[in-house]
């Protein structure tokens, strides 16, 4: 039986803030059910150039190592190449969407969805709104949204229960 090894690419506006809170959340969970194997590539972008080779926001990594999540990233701009190289393109905002889908060239295969299109509780919601203007809370509600949209990703495409 071969196994489905898949790549994922988590997206925002700036990449700073959301999309590599969603990578380091991701990841961690992977590599703590030891779920590595299964994946390819996991990587996130922003849909803007203006971080480019910036690290992430000080409130996503604060928040993140108060989790205890690891978390090492620069800031890189999503490019159509990209569309060819990623099974799952997943994004925070209907304007992430809206943007992703206008750049998205035809030949490519990639999924390319809202994060919360996996939740399975409303309480989560459907969008991770842009925390950037606001305080710390909207960097702990991404993170719980980051958690719940995860693992419910891996049960609903790798039939994986955690
Ligand atoms: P992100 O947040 O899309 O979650 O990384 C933002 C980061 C920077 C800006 C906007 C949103 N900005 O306008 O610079």
């Amino acid at each position: 039986m071969t196994t489905k090894n898949i790549s994922v690419a988590f997206v925002c506006l700036g990449n700073i803030c959301r999309s590599p809170m969603a990578e380091a959340v991701f990841k961690n969970i992977v590599k703590e059910n030891g779920l590595e194997n299964r994946f390819s590539k996991i990587d996130s972008f922003g849909t803007a150039s203006y971080h480019v080779g910036d690290k992430p926001d000080h409130r996503t990594a604060d928040t993140c190592k108060k989790h205890g999540v690891p978390i090492n990233h620069r800031g890189q701009q999503i490019k159509e190449q990209n569309f060819n190289e990623f099974d799952y393109i997943i994004c925070m905002d209907e304007e992430n969407l809206y943007n992703l889908n206008r750049i998205k060239p035809a030949s490519s295969k990639a999924v390319v969805k809202l994060f919360g299109d996996w939740g399975s509780d409303p309480k989560y919601g459907r969008i991770v709104e842009d925390p950037y203007y606001g305080g710390s809370s909207g960097f702990e509600k991404c993170y719980n949204q980051c958690v719940h949209f995860s693992k419910e990703f891996l049960r609903k495409e790798l039939d994986i229960t955690l």
